[in-house]
Protein backbone atom coordinates (compact mmCIF):
# COMPACT_ATOMS: atom_id res chain seq x y z
CA UNK A 1 0.00 0.00 0.00
CA UNK A 2 1.20 3.62 -1.19
CA UNK A 3 -0.58 6.70 0.80
CA UNK A 4 -2.33 7.46 -2.42
CA UNK A 5 -3.70 3.54 -2.76
CA UNK A 6 -7.37 3.72 -3.49
CA UNK A 7 -9.98 2.28 -2.02
CA UNK A 8 -13.71 2.52 -3.07
CA UNK A 9 -16.21 1.51 -0.97
CA UNK A 10 -19.67 1.69 -1.41
CA UNK A 11 -23.79 1.28 0.27
CA UNK A 12 -26.13 -0.46 -1.48
CA UNK A 13 -28.44 2.29 -3.20
CA UNK A 14 -32.02 3.05 -1.49
CA UNK A 15 -35.37 3.17 -3.11
CA UNK A 16 -36.53 6.50 -2.49
CA UNK A 17 -40.11 5.69 -1.82
CA UNK A 18 -40.26 6.93 1.93
CA UNK A 19 -38.04 8.79 3.99
CA UNK A 20 -35.04 6.65 5.23
CA UNK A 21 -35.30 4.50 8.53
CA UNK A 22 -33.13 3.50 11.12
CA UNK A 23 -32.10 0.11 8.84
CA UNK A 24 -30.62 2.47 6.47
CA UNK A 25 -28.74 4.71 8.40
CA UNK A 26 -26.95 1.32 9.92
CA UNK A 27 -25.87 0.43 6.35
CA UNK A 28 -24.43 3.91 6.10
CA UNK A 29 -22.52 4.34 9.41
CA UNK A 30 -21.44 0.41 9.11
CA UNK A 31 -19.69 1.50 5.23
CA UNK A 32 -18.65 5.01 6.86
CA UNK A 33 -16.78 3.02 10.08
CA UNK A 34 -14.70 1.24 6.64
CA UNK A 35 -14.07 4.40 5.03
CA UNK A 36 -13.07 6.31 7.95
CA UNK A 37 -10.93 2.75 8.38
CA UNK A 38 -9.11 3.07 5.84
CA UNK A 39 -8.46 7.05 5.76
CA UNK A 40 -6.60 7.05 9.01
CA UNK A 41 -4.45 3.72 7.71
CA UNK A 42 -3.70 5.77 5.00
CA UNK A 43 -5.76 5.28 1.64
CA UNK A 44 -7.34 7.68 -0.55
CA UNK A 45 -10.88 6.66 -0.13
CA UNK A 46 -13.76 6.56 -2.87
CA UNK A 47 -17.01 6.64 -1.34
CA UNK A 48 -20.83 6.12 -2.81
CA UNK A 49 -23.80 6.03 -1.57
CA UNK A 50 -27.34 7.30 -3.44
CA UNK A 51 -31.14 6.52 -4.41
CA UNK A 52 -31.99 3.75 -7.03
CA UNK A 53 -34.67 5.58 -8.95
CA UNK A 54 -35.72 3.52 -11.61
CA UNK A 55 -38.39 1.05 -10.67
CA UNK A 56 -42.14 0.75 -11.53
CA UNK A 57 -42.75 0.65 -8.22
CA UNK A 58 -41.51 4.22 -7.41
CA UNK A 59 -44.03 5.00 -10.57
CA UNK A 60 -47.10 3.54 -8.69
CA UNK A 61 -46.17 4.68 -5.20
CA UNK A 62 -46.15 8.17 -7.03
CA UNK A 63 -49.42 7.54 -8.56
CA UNK A 64 -50.72 6.70 -5.72
CA UNK A 65 -50.16 10.06 -3.92
CA UNK A 66 -51.05 11.69 -7.40
CA UNK A 67 -47.39 13.21 -7.68
CA UNK A 68 -45.56 13.21 -10.66
CA UNK A 69 -42.66 10.80 -10.25
CA UNK A 70 -39.62 12.54 -10.86
CA UNK A 71 -40.69 14.98 -8.61
CA UNK A 72 -41.79 12.36 -6.14
CA UNK A 73 -38.30 10.78 -6.19
CA UNK A 74 -36.66 13.75 -5.86
CA UNK A 75 -38.15 14.71 -2.77
CA UNK A 76 -37.05 11.08 -1.28
CA UNK A 77 -34.24 11.34 -2.38
CA UNK A 78 -32.83 14.42 -1.15
CA UNK A 79 -34.30 13.23 2.12
CA UNK A 80 -31.49 10.18 1.81
CA UNK A 81 -28.68 12.62 1.03
CA UNK A 82 -29.73 15.17 4.12
CA UNK A 83 -30.31 12.09 6.77
CA UNK A 84 -26.53 11.60 5.23
CA UNK A 85 -25.36 15.22 5.92
CA UNK A 86 -26.95 15.50 9.29
CA UNK A 87 -25.47 11.83 10.22
CA UNK A 88 -21.87 12.80 9.03
CA UNK A 89 -21.45 9.92 6.98
CA UNK A 90 -18.16 10.72 4.60
CA UNK A 91 -19.09 9.73 1.34
CA UNK A 92 -17.49 10.90 -1.73
CA UNK A 93 -20.28 10.74 -4.36
CA UNK A 94 -24.24 10.56 -3.95
CA UNK A 95 -25.32 8.63 -7.13
CA UNK A 96 -29.15 9.07 -8.13
CA UNK A 97 -29.95 6.67 -10.84
CA UNK A 98 -32.05 9.43 -12.74
CA UNK A 99 -28.60 10.80 -13.85
CA UNK A 100 -27.43 11.30 -17.57
CA UNK A 101 -23.77 9.34 -16.09
CA UNK A 102 -25.62 6.39 -15.26
CA UNK A 103 -27.88 6.02 -17.88
CA UNK A 104 -24.65 6.01 -20.18
CA UNK A 105 -23.07 3.22 -18.11
CA UNK A 106 -26.05 1.47 -18.33
CA UNK A 107 -26.06 1.92 -22.02
CA UNK A 108 -22.39 0.89 -22.06
CA UNK A 109 -23.11 -2.39 -20.48
CA UNK A 110 -25.96 -3.33 -22.72
CA UNK A 111 -24.26 -2.57 -25.95
CA UNK A 112 -21.29 -4.85 -24.67
CA UNK A 113 -23.39 -7.54 -23.42
CA UNK A 114 -25.14 -7.32 -26.74
CA UNK A 115 -22.07 -7.92 -28.27
CA UNK A 116 -20.69 -10.47 -26.37
CA UNK A 117 -23.76 -12.75 -27.01
CA UNK A 118 -25.27 -12.70 -23.39
CA UNK A 119 -28.96 -11.13 -24.20
CA UNK A 120 -30.98 -12.74 -26.04
CA UNK A 121 -35.00 -12.05 -26.66
CA UNK A 122 -38.09 -14.21 -25.49
CA UNK A 123 -41.04 -15.22 -23.73
CA UNK A 124 -41.03 -15.63 -19.99
CA UNK A 125 -43.80 -17.00 -17.77
CA UNK A 126 -43.72 -17.04 -14.20
CA UNK A 127 -44.79 -16.17 -10.71
CA UNK A 128 -44.06 -12.34 -10.51
CA UNK A 129 -43.64 -9.66 -7.09
CA UNK A 130 -44.89 -6.27 -8.16
CA UNK A 131 -43.29 -5.32 -4.44
CA UNK A 132 -39.63 -6.91 -4.93
CA UNK A 133 -40.30 -6.59 -9.27
CA UNK A 134 -38.68 -9.80 -9.42
CA UNK A 135 -39.87 -13.57 -10.97
CA UNK A 136 -39.86 -16.00 -8.42
CA UNK A 137 -39.25 -19.75 -9.30
CA UNK A 138 -41.41 -22.34 -8.41
CA UNK A 139 -38.91 -23.98 -5.32
CA UNK A 140 -39.07 -20.07 -3.58
CA UNK A 141 -42.78 -19.63 -4.27
CA UNK A 142 -44.37 -21.62 -1.59
CA UNK A 143 -47.71 -21.59 -1.66
CA UNK A 144 -48.17 -18.90 -4.71
CA UNK A 145 -46.78 -16.51 -2.15
CA UNK A 146 -44.05 -14.11 -2.43
CA UNK A 147 -41.14 -14.96 0.72
CA UNK A 148 -40.38 -11.71 1.03
CA UNK A 149 -44.21 -9.64 1.14
CA UNK A 150 -46.05 -12.62 2.00
CA UNK A 151 -48.48 -11.45 -0.67
CA UNK A 152 -49.82 -13.74 -3.35
CA UNK A 153 -48.12 -13.66 -6.28
CA UNK A 154 -49.12 -13.21 -9.88
CA UNK A 155 -48.79 -15.24 -12.64
CA UNK A 156 -47.07 -13.46 -15.50
CA UNK A 157 -46.24 -14.00 -19.39
CA UNK A 158 -43.80 -11.46 -20.78
CA UNK A 159 -42.26 -11.14 -24.37
CA UNK A 160 -38.80 -9.45 -23.62
CA UNK A 161 -35.10 -9.83 -22.69
CA UNK A 162 -33.02 -12.14 -20.96
CA UNK A 163 -29.34 -11.98 -19.88
CA UNK A 164 -27.84 -15.70 -20.06
CA UNK A 165 -27.29 -16.17 -16.24
CA UNK A 166 -27.41 -19.64 -16.72
CA UNK A 167 -23.82 -19.77 -18.51
CA UNK A 168 -22.06 -18.59 -15.41
CA UNK A 169 -23.21 -21.13 -12.35
CA UNK A 170 -19.73 -23.08 -12.51
CA UNK A 171 -17.84 -20.08 -13.08
CA UNK A 172 -19.57 -18.08 -10.14
CA UNK A 173 -19.22 -20.75 -7.63
CA UNK A 174 -15.84 -21.44 -8.75
CA UNK A 175 -14.79 -17.43 -8.05
CA UNK A 176 -16.81 -17.79 -4.65
CA UNK A 177 -14.91 -21.15 -3.87
CA UNK A 178 -11.36 -19.63 -4.82
CA UNK A 179 -11.62 -16.20 -3.31
CA UNK A 180 -12.50 -16.70 0.50
CA UNK A 181 -12.00 -12.78 0.89
CA UNK A 182 -15.48 -12.84 -1.37
CA UNK A 183 -18.30 -12.89 0.64
CA UNK A 184 -17.97 -12.00 4.57
CA UNK A 185 -19.22 -13.06 6.99
CA UNK A 186 -18.72 -16.93 5.92
CA UNK A 187 -21.90 -17.74 6.73
CA UNK A 188 -23.56 -16.05 4.06
CA UNK A 189 -20.98 -17.56 1.75
CA UNK A 190 -22.01 -20.49 2.69
CA UNK A 191 -25.51 -19.93 1.77
CA UNK A 192 -25.09 -18.61 -1.30
CA UNK A 193 -22.26 -21.54 -2.27
CA UNK A 194 -25.11 -23.99 -1.15
CA UNK A 195 -27.78 -22.66 -2.77
CA UNK A 196 -25.91 -22.34 -6.37
CA UNK A 197 -24.75 -26.24 -5.83
CA UNK A 198 -28.54 -27.18 -5.47
CA UNK A 199 -30.42 -24.84 -7.61
CA UNK A 200 -29.53 -24.55 -11.53
CA UNK A 201 -29.87 -21.05 -12.55
CA UNK A 202 -32.22 -19.85 -14.77
CA UNK A 203 -31.77 -16.85 -17.07
CA UNK A 204 -32.88 -13.09 -15.77
CA UNK A 205 -35.35 -11.07 -17.55
CA UNK A 206 -34.20 -8.04 -17.86
CA UNK A 207 -36.78 -6.01 -19.27
CA UNK A 208 -40.30 -4.79 -18.44
CA UNK A 209 -43.07 -3.05 -20.98
CA UNK A 210 -41.84 0.72 -20.91
CA UNK A 211 -44.87 1.86 -19.03
CA UNK A 212 -43.20 5.70 -18.83
CA UNK A 213 -40.27 5.22 -16.19
CA UNK A 214 -36.84 3.72 -16.41
CA UNK A 215 -33.95 2.95 -18.86
CA UNK A 216 -35.18 2.02 -22.22
CA UNK A 217 -33.84 -0.48 -23.71
CA UNK A 218 -30.97 0.67 -26.54
CA UNK A 219 -32.85 1.12 -30.00
CA UNK A 220 -36.25 -0.75 -28.26
CA UNK A 221 -38.11 2.19 -26.62
CA UNK A 222 -40.90 0.10 -25.95
CA UNK A 223 -38.81 -1.94 -23.17
CA UNK A 224 -36.95 0.03 -20.21
CA UNK A 225 -34.20 -2.09 -18.44
CA UNK A 226 -35.32 -4.57 -14.97
CA UNK A 227 -34.26 -2.18 -12.01
CA UNK A 228 -32.30 -4.48 -10.49
CA UNK A 229 -30.35 -4.83 -13.84
CA UNK A 230 -29.61 -1.02 -14.27
CA UNK A 231 -28.97 -0.52 -10.37
CA UNK A 232 -26.24 -2.90 -9.28
CA UNK A 233 -24.43 -1.07 -12.62
CA UNK A 234 -24.63 2.41 -10.46
CA UNK A 235 -21.13 0.81 -9.08
CA UNK A 236 -19.48 0.86 -11.90
CA UNK A 237 -20.97 4.51 -12.77
CA UNK A 238 -17.89 6.47 -11.71
CA UNK A 239 -15.28 4.93 -13.12
CA UNK A 240 -16.89 4.37 -16.90
CA UNK A 241 -17.17 8.27 -16.50
CA UNK A 242 -13.82 8.51 -15.27
CA UNK A 243 -15.43 10.64 -12.35
CA UNK A 244 -13.05 8.18 -10.23
CA UNK A 245 -9.40 7.05 -11.28
CA UNK A 246 -9.54 3.40 -13.42
CA UNK A 247 -7.45 2.05 -10.80
CA UNK A 248 -9.92 2.71 -8.26
CA UNK A 249 -11.77 -0.24 -9.82
CA UNK A 250 -11.87 -3.64 -8.80
CA UNK A 251 -14.11 -2.00 -5.70
CA UNK A 252 -12.77 -3.11 -2.73
CA UNK A 253 -16.24 -3.44 -0.94
CA UNK A 254 -19.66 -3.40 -1.39
CA UNK A 255 -21.72 -2.93 1.86
CA UNK A 256 -25.10 -4.23 2.14
CA UNK A 257 -27.98 -6.32 3.77
CA UNK A 258 -28.59 -9.59 4.04
CA UNK A 259 -31.86 -9.25 1.91
CA UNK A 260 -29.81 -8.69 -0.79
CA UNK A 261 -27.18 -11.08 -0.97
CA UNK A 262 -27.71 -12.94 -4.20
CA UNK A 263 -27.90 -10.14 -6.66
CA UNK A 264 -24.65 -8.84 -5.47
CA UNK A 265 -22.78 -12.77 -5.06
CA UNK A 266 -24.17 -14.32 -7.87
CA UNK A 267 -26.11 -11.96 -10.59
CA UNK A 268 -23.35 -9.22 -10.18
CA UNK A 269 -20.67 -11.12 -10.91
CA UNK A 270 -22.03 -12.67 -14.03
CA UNK A 271 -23.01 -9.53 -15.14
CA UNK A 272 -19.52 -8.61 -14.72
CA UNK A 273 -17.69 -11.18 -15.92
CA UNK A 274 -20.34 -11.33 -19.04
CA UNK A 275 -17.92 -7.97 -20.53
CA UNK A 276 -14.96 -8.97 -18.79
CA UNK A 277 -14.66 -6.40 -16.08
CA UNK A 278 -12.62 -7.70 -12.72
CA UNK A 279 -15.18 -8.60 -9.75
CA UNK A 280 -14.95 -6.39 -6.53
CA UNK A 281 -13.06 -7.73 -4.13
CA UNK A 282 -15.10 -8.30 -1.28
CA UNK A 283 -19.39 -8.07 -0.24
CA UNK A 284 -19.79 -7.42 3.25
CA UNK A 285 -23.44 -8.79 4.18
CA UNK A 286 -24.48 -7.09 7.56
CA UNK A 287 -27.72 -8.54 9.27
CA UNK A 288 -30.96 -6.28 9.87
CA UNK A 289 -32.06 -4.02 12.49
CA UNK A 290 -35.20 -5.03 14.62
CA UNK A 291 -38.11 -3.19 16.64
CA UNK A 292 -38.00 -4.21 20.10
CA UNK A 293 -40.22 -7.13 19.25
CA UNK A 294 -37.96 -8.96 16.79
CA UNK A 295 -39.09 -8.01 13.71
CA UNK A 296 -37.36 -6.75 11.02
CA UNK A 297 -37.52 -3.48 10.43
CA UNK A 298 -39.01 -2.04 7.40
CA UNK A 299 -41.99 0.47 5.67
CA UNK A 300 -44.07 -2.66 4.43
CA UNK A 301 -43.93 -3.87 8.23
CA UNK A 302 -44.80 -0.03 9.65
CA UNK A 303 -42.53 -0.42 12.09
CA UNK A 304 -40.11 1.62 11.49
CA UNK A 305 -37.95 4.32 13.50
CA UNK A 306 -36.74 7.67 11.68
CA UNK A 307 -33.10 8.28 12.18
CA UNK A 308 -34.13 11.53 13.77
CA UNK A 309 -36.20 10.31 16.67
CA UNK A 310 -33.10 8.73 17.23
CA UNK A 311 -31.14 11.78 17.52
CA UNK A 312 -33.93 12.87 19.68
CA UNK A 313 -32.22 11.34 22.34
CA UNK A 314 -28.49 10.44 21.35
CA UNK A 315 -25.36 12.13 19.84
CA UNK A 316 -23.93 10.40 16.74
CA UNK A 317 -21.28 9.07 18.40
CA UNK A 318 -23.50 6.94 20.88
CA UNK A 319 -25.50 6.24 17.69
CA UNK A 320 -22.67 4.38 15.73
CA UNK A 321 -20.99 3.11 19.36
CA UNK A 322 -24.58 1.38 19.78
CA UNK A 323 -24.15 -0.15 16.24
CA UNK A 324 -21.02 -0.92 15.84
CA UNK A 325 -20.10 -2.89 19.23
CA UNK A 326 -23.80 -4.00 20.13
CA UNK A 327 -25.03 -5.54 16.50
CA UNK A 328 -21.93 -8.64 16.32
CA UNK A 329 -20.82 -8.14 12.65
CA UNK A 330 -23.46 -10.41 10.35
CA UNK A 331 -26.02 -10.42 12.72
CA UNK A 332 -29.90 -8.93 13.66
CA UNK A 333 -29.84 -6.78 16.20
CA UNK A 334 -32.45 -5.58 18.09
CA UNK A 335 -32.93 -1.70 18.82
CA UNK A 336 -33.18 -0.70 22.10
CA UNK A 337 -32.98 3.27 23.56
CA UNK A 338 -32.87 1.74 27.10
CA UNK A 339 -29.85 -0.50 26.47
CA UNK A 340 -28.34 2.09 24.01
CA UNK A 341 -28.33 5.01 27.25
CA UNK A 342 -27.01 2.01 29.70
CA UNK A 343 -23.76 1.73 27.10
CA UNK A 344 -23.70 5.76 26.59
CA UNK A 345 -24.08 6.20 30.31
CA UNK A 346 -21.50 2.96 31.18
CA UNK A 347 -19.44 2.71 28.66
CA UNK A 348 -18.97 5.71 26.63
CA UNK A 349 -19.60 8.22 29.55
CA UNK A 350 -18.03 6.76 32.36
CA UNK A 351 -15.01 4.54 30.96
CA UNK A 352 -14.16 6.61 28.08
CA UNK A 353 -14.73 10.43 28.76
CA UNK A 354 -14.24 10.09 32.85
CA UNK A 355 -10.83 8.55 31.47
CA UNK A 356 -9.86 11.74 29.34
CA UNK A 357 -10.87 14.06 31.67
CA UNK A 358 -9.55 12.76 34.57
CA UNK A 359 -5.79 12.24 33.54
CA UNK A 360 -5.70 15.55 31.66
CA UNK A 361 -6.77 16.90 34.70
CA UNK A 362 -4.35 15.37 36.44
CA UNK A 363 -1.55 15.89 34.21
CA UNK A 364 -2.16 19.75 33.54
CA UNK A 365 -2.23 19.96 37.51
CA UNK A 366 0.74 18.62 38.49
CA UNK A 367 2.89 18.94 35.64
CA UNK A 368 1.33 21.63 33.41
CA UNK A 369 -0.02 21.83 29.81
CA UNK A 370 3.01 21.12 27.90
CA UNK A 371 4.11 17.95 28.50
CA UNK A 372 7.28 16.44 26.16
CA UNK A 373 8.95 12.63 26.43
CA UNK A 374 10.70 12.29 29.69
CA UNK A 375 14.64 12.75 28.99
CA UNK A 376 15.45 9.79 30.97
CA UNK A 377 13.06 6.62 32.06
CA UNK A 378 13.31 4.74 34.85
CA UNK A 379 12.67 1.65 33.22
CA UNK A 380 14.97 1.36 29.97
CA UNK A 381 12.29 -0.51 27.90
CA UNK A 382 9.52 2.08 28.39
CA UNK A 383 9.93 4.50 25.10
CA UNK A 384 10.12 0.77 22.99
CA UNK A 385 7.46 -0.45 24.82
CA UNK A 386 4.76 2.63 24.44
CA UNK A 387 5.76 2.42 20.51
CA UNK A 388 5.46 -1.87 20.58
CA UNK A 389 2.10 -1.18 22.87
CA UNK A 390 0.65 1.45 19.91
CA UNK A 391 1.93 -0.71 17.55
CA UNK A 392 0.16 -3.82 18.95
CA UNK A 393 -2.99 -2.46 19.14
CA UNK A 394 -3.16 -0.83 15.88
CA UNK A 395 -2.58 -4.26 14.27
CA UNK A 396 -4.97 -6.01 16.53
CA UNK A 397 -7.85 -3.83 15.70
CA UNK A 398 -6.58 -3.73 11.64
CA UNK A 399 -6.45 -7.23 11.97
CA UNK A 400 -10.20 -7.63 13.19
CA UNK A 401 -11.36 -5.00 10.76
CA UNK A 402 -9.84 -6.97 8.03
CA UNK A 403 -11.84 -10.00 8.74
CA UNK A 404 -15.14 -7.37 8.77
CA UNK A 405 -15.47 -8.34 12.89
CA UNK A 406 -15.73 -4.34 13.73
CA UNK A 407 -17.71 -5.23 17.24
CA UNK A 408 -14.62 -7.13 18.15
CA UNK A 409 -12.50 -4.19 17.13
CA UNK A 410 -14.14 -2.21 19.49
CA UNK A 411 -14.07 -4.81 22.10
CA UNK A 412 -10.43 -4.82 22.18
CA UNK A 413 -10.26 -0.95 22.18
CA UNK A 414 -12.67 -0.93 25.01
CA UNK A 415 -10.87 -3.67 26.82
CA UNK A 416 -7.79 -1.06 26.09
CA UNK A 417 -9.63 1.85 28.17
CA UNK A 418 -10.65 -0.33 30.70
CA UNK A 419 -6.47 -1.53 31.16
CA UNK A 420 -5.74 1.99 31.19
CA UNK A 421 -8.32 2.81 34.10
CA UNK A 422 -7.22 -0.73 36.09
CA UNK A 423 -3.40 0.75 35.79
CA UNK A 424 -4.61 3.95 36.95
CA UNK A 425 -6.19 2.64 39.84
CA UNK A 426 -3.05 0.33 40.69
CA UNK A 427 -0.48 3.17 40.72
CA UNK A 428 -2.42 5.88 42.20
CA UNK A 429 -0.46 8.73 40.08
CA UNK A 430 -2.40 11.42 42.73
CA UNK A 431 -0.29 10.30 45.25
CA UNK A 432 3.14 9.94 43.53
CA UNK A 433 5.01 12.18 45.29
CA UNK A 434 8.80 11.74 42.64
CA UNK A 435 8.35 14.18 40.30
CA UNK A 436 10.28 12.33 37.67
CA UNK A 437 8.23 9.31 38.44
CA UNK A 438 4.78 11.24 38.06
CA UNK A 439 5.83 12.65 34.47
CA UNK A 440 6.88 9.51 33.06
CA UNK A 441 3.77 7.73 34.32
CA UNK A 442 1.41 10.98 33.42
CA UNK A 443 3.24 11.08 29.70
CA UNK A 444 3.03 7.55 29.24
CA UNK A 445 -0.91 7.56 30.28
CA UNK A 446 -1.54 10.51 27.96
CA UNK A 447 0.18 8.48 25.08
CA UNK A 448 -1.57 5.86 25.83
CA UNK A 449 -5.35 7.82 25.43
CA UNK A 450 -3.98 9.18 22.53
CA UNK A 451 -3.31 6.42 20.65
CA UNK A 452 -6.72 5.20 21.24
CA UNK A 453 -8.20 8.17 20.56
CA UNK A 454 -6.24 7.77 17.18
CA UNK A 455 -7.88 4.48 16.82
CA UNK A 456 -11.89 5.74 17.53
CA UNK A 457 -11.50 8.06 15.03
CA UNK A 458 -13.39 5.67 12.51
CA UNK A 459 -15.52 4.48 15.34
CA UNK A 460 -16.46 7.89 16.97
CA UNK A 461 -15.44 10.52 14.59
CA UNK A 462 -17.02 13.17 16.56
CA UNK A 463 -15.87 13.00 19.95
CA UNK A 464 -12.13 11.64 18.71
CA UNK A 465 -12.28 14.86 16.94
CA UNK A 466 -13.18 17.08 19.50
CA UNK A 467 -10.89 15.21 22.13
CA UNK A 468 -7.86 15.15 19.37
CA UNK A 469 -8.15 19.12 17.86
CA UNK A 470 -9.12 20.47 21.52
CA UNK A 471 -8.09 18.67 24.19
CA UNK A 472 -5.00 16.91 23.03
CA UNK A 473 -3.00 18.30 20.72
CA UNK A 474 -0.51 16.43 19.58
CA UNK A 475 3.48 17.02 18.01
CA UNK A 476 7.11 16.09 16.80
CA UNK A 477 7.85 19.74 16.90
CA UNK A 478 6.15 22.40 18.34
CA UNK A 479 4.23 24.01 15.08
CA UNK A 480 2.90 20.82 13.28
CA UNK A 481 0.14 19.13 14.85
CA UNK A 482 -0.23 15.56 13.94
CA UNK A 483 -3.10 13.78 12.43
CA UNK A 484 -4.44 10.55 13.79
CA UNK A 485 -3.40 8.91 10.74
CA UNK A 486 0.55 10.50 10.91
CA UNK A 487 0.81 9.31 14.51
CA UNK A 488 -0.80 6.06 13.91
CA UNK A 489 1.63 5.29 11.04
CA UNK A 490 4.80 6.88 12.76
CA UNK A 491 7.56 3.61 13.85
CA UNK A 492 10.44 6.56 15.21
CA UNK A 493 10.76 5.69 18.68
CA UNK A 494 13.25 8.97 18.30
CA UNK A 495 10.19 11.22 17.82
CA UNK A 496 7.72 10.04 20.60
CA UNK A 497 5.57 13.45 20.77
CA UNK A 498 4.85 16.52 22.82
CA UNK A 499 1.44 17.20 24.15
CA UNK A 500 -0.29 20.05 24.30
CA UNK A 501 -3.11 19.65 26.97
CA UNK A 502 -6.68 22.00 27.12
CA UNK A 503 -8.56 21.12 30.36
CA UNK A 504 -11.77 20.88 28.48
CA UNK A 505 -14.80 22.71 30.57
CA UNK A 506 -17.34 20.44 27.96
CA UNK A 507 -18.09 17.34 29.60
CA UNK A 508 -17.34 13.85 26.93
CA UNK A 509 -20.19 12.01 26.97
CA UNK A 510 -22.61 14.15 29.55
CA UNK A 511 -25.24 11.39 30.84
CA UNK A 512 -28.60 10.69 29.35
CA UNK A 513 -30.77 11.30 31.94
CA UNK A 514 -34.66 10.12 30.21
CA UNK A 515 -36.43 7.84 31.88
CA UNK A 516 -38.98 7.24 29.20
CA UNK A 517 -38.09 7.00 25.65
CA UNK A 518 -40.98 8.04 23.39
CA UNK A 519 -41.38 5.78 20.38
CA UNK A 520 -44.38 6.88 18.84
CA UNK A 521 -43.51 6.95 15.20
CA UNK A 522 -43.46 10.16 13.45
CA UNK A 523 -41.94 9.78 9.64
N1 LIG B 1 -32.56 -0.60 -4.08
C1 LIG B 1 -32.20 -1.86 -3.56
C2 LIG B 1 -30.68 -2.01 -3.51
C3 LIG B 1 -30.01 -1.87 -4.85
S1 LIG B 1 -28.28 -1.95 -4.69
C4 LIG B 1 -27.74 -2.03 -6.27
C5 LIG B 1 -32.74 -1.99 -2.13
N2 LIG B 1 -33.13 -0.87 -1.55
S2 LIG B 1 -33.72 -0.76 -0.05
O1 LIG B 1 -34.01 0.62 0.17
O2 LIG B 1 -34.79 -1.69 0.13
O3 LIG B 1 -32.57 -1.24 0.92
C6 LIG B 1 -31.31 -0.59 0.88
C7 LIG B 1 -30.36 -1.21 1.88
O4 LIG B 1 -30.88 -1.03 3.20
C8 LIG B 1 -30.20 -2.72 1.65
O5 LIG B 1 -28.85 -3.10 1.80
C9 LIG B 1 -31.03 -3.31 2.76
O6 LIG B 1 -30.58 -4.58 3.19
C10 LIG B 1 -30.85 -2.27 3.85
N3 LIG B 1 -31.92 -2.33 4.83
C11 LIG B 1 -33.26 -2.18 4.64
N4 LIG B 1 -33.91 -2.42 5.81
C12 LIG B 1 -33.01 -2.72 6.78
C13 LIG B 1 -33.06 -3.03 8.14
N5 LIG B 1 -34.18 -3.10 8.82
N6 LIG B 1 -31.87 -3.22 8.78
C14 LIG B 1 -30.66 -3.12 8.14
N7 LIG B 1 -30.59 -2.85 6.85
C15 LIG B 1 -31.73 -2.67 6.16
O7 LIG B 1 -32.74 -3.11 -1.62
Amino acid sequence: MTTSSPYYITTAIDYPNAHPHVGHIYEKIIADLYARWHRISGYKVYFMTGTDENGQKLQKSSAKHHLNTADFIAYFSDSFRTTCKIFDISHTRFIRTTEAAHHHAVNFFWDKLSKNGYIYSGDYEGHYCYGCEQFYPENQAVNELCPVHGTPLHMLKESGYFFRLSHFQNKVIQHIEDNPQFIYPHAARDEMLSRLRREPLRDLSITRKNSGWGIPVPKKNEYVIYTWFDALINYYTPIHTQEFPQNAWPCNLHVIGKDITWFHTVIWPAMLMAIDIPLPKTVYVHGMVLDGQGQKMSKTRGNVITPQKLLQYFDLDSIRYFFIRSIPSGSDGKLSFDQMKSKHNNELSNEWGNLVSRVIKLTIKRCGQHISAPISWTDSNAENNLIKDKHDLYTKTQNFMHRFEHHKAMDALFAEISQINAHINEQKPWSIEDADALYQVLYTFIYRISVLCALLTAFLPDSSKSIWENVLKIHFNSDHPLSQSEFLQSKNIQKLPKFTLQASSAIIFKKIMTENFDLTLKS
